[in-house]
């Protein structure tokens, strides 16, 4: 048992019911504890891990975090400062390999380095993935209990729609019937757009191409809608402000910080496998260097360019590979650290004959510090706003004839899936150049979420403190590259409706000189960058070569699992941090079945 004397209590001003929190700033407070199972990161499947599993008072859970405790820090609050988060004390930053589709570009490649992990420095919109995408996974990991149908119940678990900051009349705007009382509560923005109407109108002046969908987390994606963001009262919803903040206060749950895993290892044997329910753990690269024992199971949730990267600095992966960093191989594994793929990101700017956009916002100190101080009087405002209020999924028109042409079979889950995103917002958006001093804007960003393209995670040294390489390949194939230009080509075709005719002036900057297929081309691989959504590097399936058991058990061991985004099979078409809550929800039902602690939901 631990004594008060030794827990640091951090008062959090939170908004949920929960005002106290035990969190240890460093490893030598826990050193002597026993625990059933420890969790590596507190990202969206460490937390919901640690969450679920603490709920049984007899399970001793420990969650390790590299990054601080200071999730409720105000940039991190504010969803319209998530920009400030890039590059800061919440971000890992990593840099990626040279990306051959992006000309050669290395790019910045975020992810979150605080309680909440990356759903503490993401946009916040709330996807939960298709019927395909879900069957897809069901099908590749040859369990039932990964269908769309199967996971219902998960995926009910984890959202809650709540109101908008400004209590505007959301009907129409959702369908309530499709949500439930989950522990994320999400909401549609809080704060008008002076373009969300013409995107509505749009959806009425051609609602062949651009349908318009109540909902896209009915699992049926495809058209345009109301963006549900994990925002509530105006203030960011992170895995930590909502699935950990309900747990802190429960004496069989333990908080490090600021402690980086550096390893797992091997305890014994059992079934002739190695027993990997040790964890080496450090908070500088010189050390000291500790370890812990958790008595049931050690579950990686570092994410999927954080998780691959322990297996192999554990001995679990390709033993040639290994061999050449001089790591010892424990576990031959070839498919540790491949098949990572990601959404491939263009923002498509012009210039518009209007200034009630958001770009003043963003370079007027006087506007900024207005926007602060009605946020900080009741969370309202332009600073409520996280990525924006809209968005579409579309679907590549006669696909199965385009992909013929491309010698591929369609790469997408099924009909509900889209091959494309557009994210319209009206202000600058661009990830190669700045905000310009004058000029109002409108964009249409576009995201390909059936990506083909498969790079990997591999090791820059053996040193745990060195960043792994990181190969998201993105636009790394031809079609890959064909569906980014139908999206912009769809983008076009999105504002020739008439509701935009006096809005418009004309594309902004190389956009605009992108009128043939080849300038396209170029304009796309200059300019394209990354939805931050990696996946797929420790992937499951029921293929005996597949890193993880479809129960998400890393093969050829015992006690020791994965438990975040590097385990999807398959991209979902859709932002990735619902599909991890919900992978998570499945994952913890998973562990129950198998301590024997009944947790009220039937089935696999
Ligand atoms: C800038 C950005 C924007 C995004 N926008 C959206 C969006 O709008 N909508 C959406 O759905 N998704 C978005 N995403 C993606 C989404 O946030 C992720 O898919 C999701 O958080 C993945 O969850 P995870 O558990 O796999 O990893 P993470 O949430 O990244 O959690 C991993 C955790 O593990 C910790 N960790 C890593 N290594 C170690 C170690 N060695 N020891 C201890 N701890 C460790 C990390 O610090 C982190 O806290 C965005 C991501 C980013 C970065
Ligand atoms: C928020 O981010 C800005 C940079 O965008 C920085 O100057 C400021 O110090 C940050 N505030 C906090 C509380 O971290
Ligand atoms: C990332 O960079 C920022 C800005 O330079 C720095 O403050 C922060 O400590 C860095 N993060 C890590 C994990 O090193
Ligand atoms: C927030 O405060 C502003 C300024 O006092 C007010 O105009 C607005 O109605 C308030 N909004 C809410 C949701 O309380
Ligand atoms: C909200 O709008 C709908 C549809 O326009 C209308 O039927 C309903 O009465 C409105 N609700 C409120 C509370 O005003
Ligand atoms: C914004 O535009 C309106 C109408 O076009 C104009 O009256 C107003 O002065 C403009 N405001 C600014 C700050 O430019
Ligand atoms: C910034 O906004 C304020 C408040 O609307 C306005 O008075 C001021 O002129 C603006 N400054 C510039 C440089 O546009
Ligand atoms: C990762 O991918 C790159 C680019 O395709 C390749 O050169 C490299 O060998 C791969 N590394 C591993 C460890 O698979
Ligand atoms: C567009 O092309 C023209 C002619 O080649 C060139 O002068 C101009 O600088 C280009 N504009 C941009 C923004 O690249």
């Amino acid at each position: 048992m631990l004594g008060f004397g030794e827990r640091l209590l951090l008062s959090l001003a939170l908004i949920a019911a929960h005002a106290v929190a035990t969190v240890f700033e460093g490893p030598t407070d826990i050193l002597n504890n026993i625990y059933d199972i420890i969790v590596v990161g507190g990202g969206a499947g460490g937390a919901v891990m640690a969450s679920r599993l603490s709920e049984d008072p007899g399970t001793r859970v420990l969650l390790i975090e590299a990054g601080s405790g200071d999730f409720l820090n105000l940039n991190i609050s504010i969803p319209a400062r998530a920009e400030s988060l890039v590059r800061s004390a919440f971000d890992w930053n990593f840099t990626t390999t040279p990306q051959e589709g992006l000309n050669n570009r290395q790019i910045l490649y975020p992810r979150g380095f605080v309680l909440g992990g990356s759903t503490a420095i993401n946009i916040m919109a709330y996807c939960r993935g298709t019927v395909d995408d879900y069957d897809r996974w069901a099908r590749v990991t040859g369990d039932e209990g990964w269908s769309w149908k199967s996971l219902s119940p998960y995926i009910l678990k984890v959202d809650r729609m709540t109101a908008p900051v400004d209590h505007h009349n959301t009907s129409g705007q959702f369908d309530p019937t499709l949500h439930d009382d989950g522990l994320v509560p999400i909401s549609v923005e809080g704060f008008p757009l002076g373009t969300d109407s013409r995107v509505i109108e749009t959806t009425q002046d051609l609602p062949d191409q651009f349908p318009f969908n109540l909902d896209y987390n009915s699992g049926d994606t495809i058209g345009f809608g109301w963006i549900q963001s994990t925002i509530q009262h105006g203030r960011r919803v992170s895995a930590a402000t909502s699935y950990l903040a309900v747990a802190l206060d429960r004496t069989n749950l333990d908080v490090v910080v600021n402690t980086r895993v550096t390893k797992v290892f091997p305890v014994g044997r059992e079934q002739g496998k190695p027993v990997f329910r040790g964890v080496q753990m450090a908070q500088a690269a010189e050390g000291p260097f500790y370890t812990l024992t958790a008595s049931k199971e050690v579950i990686l949730s570092a994410g999927s360019t954080n998780t691959p990267h322990i297996l192999l600095l554990s001995g679990i992966g390709d033993s040639q590979y290994l061999s050449t960093l001089g790591i010892e191989t424990i576990v031959d594994l070839p498919s540790v650290g491949q098949s990572l793929h990601d959404h491939p990101f263009l923002a498509n700017t012009w210039t518009v004959n209007s200034n009630n956009t958001v770009d003043d916002l963003n370079r007027n100190a006087t506007l900024a510090a207005e926007a602060l101080s009605l946020w900080q009087a009741n969370g309202s405002g332009p600073y409520s706003l996280g990525g924006s209020t809209q968005f579409g999924w579309l679907r590549i028109p006669e696909a199965e004839t385009f992909f013929q042409g491309l010698g591929v079979d369609d790469p997408n889950a099924g009909p509900t899936s889209a091959h494309f995103e557009h994210i319209p917002t009206n202000g600058f958006i661009s990830t190669t150049e700045a905000l310009p001093a004058e000029g109002h804007f409108f964009a249409i960003s576009v995201g390909v979420v059936s990506p083909t393209a498969r790079g990997n995670i591999s090791l820059h040294s053996a040193d745990p403190f060195d960043a792994p390489l990181i190969n998201p390949a993105l636009l790394g194939n031809a079609v890959d590259l064909a569906i980014m230009r139908e999206g912009v080509k769809a983008a076009r075709a999105f504002v020739k409706a008439p509701a935009w005719s006096d809005y418009l002036i004309s594309e902004f900057g190389d956009f605009a000189n992108a009128t043939t297929d080849a300038a396209l081309d170029a304009y796309i691989r200059n300019n394209a960058d990354t939805f931050d959504h990696p996946v797929g590097s420790v992937a499951m399936g029921k293929d005996g070569s597949a890193a993880l058991t479809p129960d998400l058990k890393v093969r050829g061991t015992v006690g020791l699992r994965v438990v975040d985004a590097s385990a999807f099979p398959f991209i979902p078409s859709g932002h990735t941090q619902g599909p991890t809550y919900i992978l998570a929800e499945r994952a913890a039902h998973l562990v129950r079945a198998d301590l024997g602690i009944w947790d009220g939901l039937l089935g696999g």
